[in-house]
């Protein structure tokens, strides 16, 4: 694992890179880019712009060699417990790879790893064909909703069922306005929570409940589908219709499964079917690329580069596609909630930092809010530029302006600039050398997707294993649930006693008469 033990080598190289790397003079060898642009399924990612030598990538390599990596990959790939906090395995990739194997065969449905999810795609094709449903409300937060509505807006080309709203948040206006203008008889509701607990789900739902009866809806049961791994608190609720995700299947991997309903219900059994399989691809690569040429390998590394050798505390994301434009959002759950932990799997500090912030934008919005603080503010991050190759509009111009965008933006970030003879010195200075990866889809398809998503779950599960973190717990959000709950409680109580005083002041302002 990266401990401090086996990494001052590593530290010196980082510090190194930061000072003596000039990326545009490395990148005057064309060698560089046939070295370190990788391809793997649907992809060509380049990493030939990022702070690294020849001496720090084999000394990265070393690290993850020595971190025990490849068998802490064949116990996740296998189905074996990872997660051991919650003694519980890590099964996303499982699923994708069971289901793509045995898709068609005999045993397809009997598993209990696939069952919920052969059981959604024939609901959703059911409920397609049927053509009774024009509206989905889908109910889910984090794991549970995050992963659709990126999901429906990347597929938006492929999407012709009904249409799908998604309701996250316990803010009343997020509910008030996905039901504006929807009958019961042709809605349907997706209520999505694996533990059948979360407070702004179960508010939604009992709220949708409400609305549905009193628009006269009649025999709630028929439009409300349940997808949880406690079927049967969603029984005794009242649900017949209850779809099961595994509990090895963490919120934020969850997309592939059951959960992926409303995506399905929008686009289709066979275009779900082609996002398993470009994940499964990717799970391919990642099990069997060489480390010198497995992507996620190199992503999950240089993130305990950065982060903790080069101690750079965040990272922007900027996808080139309107399809993408909630991928930093997705990200930051995926990566924030799986890594962003400071203490090691067997509980003792992992005693250096860990992973960073994840933000950023579509470009190419982002240029012209803060891509600024990128190219001369006094800190700089990685940027992580995503583009296709082959847009899905007919717009040829605007798809070469934008690659050009995304493109110049890596390349000024790299290069840097010198004001020139009657400019402003300093004002129009750009120091460059400012590190970014960038990676290229051939087209963003369900495949592409597919591969796409797989290939950070993968690269968070490198960075963990390199941290000796556990990446499938997320402890962190349970000190705020729980003080939500008693202040819930004292609200209705109107009893401050006890509470910090900002709290008590806060709340007595709040109940104060206007
Ligand atoms: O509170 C965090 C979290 O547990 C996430 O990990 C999860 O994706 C989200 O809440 C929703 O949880 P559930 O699917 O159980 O409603």
């Amino acid at each position: 694992m990266a401990t401090e033990a086996n990494c001052p080598l590593l530290q010196t190289q980082a510090q190194a890179c930061q000072s003596s790397l000039q990326l545009r003079d490395v990148l005057q060898d064309p060698a560089r880019f046939e070295r370190m642009a990788l391809d793997a399924p649907h992809m060509l990612v380049d990493f030939s712009k990022n702070l690294v030598d020849d001496t720090a990538l084999s000394g990265l390599l070393g690290l993850v060699e020595r971190s025990g990596f490849a068998a802490r990959r064949q116990e996740m790939l296998a189905g074996e417990v990872v997660n051991h906090t919650e003694q519980r395995p890590a099964l996303h990739a499982v699923l994708r790879q069971r289901y793509v194997d045995k898709a068609g065969g005999d045993a397809a449905g009997q598993d209990a790893v696939c069952a919920g999810l052969h059981q959604m795609l024939a609901l959703a094709q059911q409920l397609r064909a049927s053509g009774q449903i024009q509206h989905v409300v889908h109910i889910g937060i984090g794991g549970s909703g995050l992963g659709p509505k990126l999901l429906l807006q990347a597929l938006q080309p492929w999407c012709d069922g009904p249409q799908v709203r998604v309701v996250s948040n316990m803010d009343g206006h997020d509910l008030h306005q996905a039901l504006q203008g929807l009958q019961p008889a042709t809605t349907l509701f997706v209520v999505a929570s694996k533990s059948w607990s979360t407070a702004e789900t179960q508010r939604n739902l009992h709220s949708a409940q409400q609305w549905f009866a009193q628009q006269g809806g009649c025999n709630w049961p028929a439009h409300f589908v349940a997808i949880t791994a406690r079927t049967q608190a969603a029984y005794a609720a009242g649900f017949t219709q209850v779809l099961h995700m595994p509990e090895g299947i963490g919120g934020r991997f969850s997309v592939w499964s059951a959960v992926g309903l409303p995506v399905a219900l929008a686009v289709g059994r066979e275009v779900f079917e082609a996002l398993l399989q470009g994940g499964a691809a990717m799970d391919a690569h990642f099990e069997q690329a060489p480390l010198q040429r497995n992507v996620p390998v190199w992503l999950g590394m240089l993130d305990v580069w950065y982060s903790s050798l080069m101690q750079v505390p965040a990272r922007c994301v900027a996808p080139y596609h309107h399809g993408l434009r909630r991928l930093p959002a997705y990200l930051q759950q995926l990566e924030m909630e799986s890594n962003g932990k400071c203490v090691r799997e067997d509980g003792s500090p992992v005693h250096m930092p860990t992973t960073g912030m994840v933000w950023g934008e579509p470009g190419s919005n982002g240029q012209h809010a803060f891509f600024q603080w990128l190219h001369q503010g006094s800190q700089w991050v990685p940027v992580e530029f995503l583009a296709v190759r082959q847009p899905a509009h007919p717009f040829e111009e605007h798809h070469e302006c934008l690659l050009a965008n995304a493109l110049a933006q890596a390349q000024a970030l790299m290069q840097g600039a010198q004001a020139q003879p009657g400019q402003l010195p300093g004002h129009q200075d750009f120091p460059g050398n400012r590190p970014s990866t960038f990676i290229l889809l051939d087209a963003l398809t369900p495949q592409s997707l597919g591969a796409l998503l797989a290939m950070y779950e993968h690269r968070v599960f490198v960075a963990g294993v390199l941290w000796g973190i556990n990446s499938f717990d997320q402890w962190g959000v349970e000190l705020g649930k729980t003080l939500a709950t008693d202040l819930r409680q004292r609200m209705k109580d109107q009893n401050w006693a006890g509470l910090d005083a900002s709290t008590a002041g806060l709340l007595s302002h709040c109940y104060q008469s206007a």
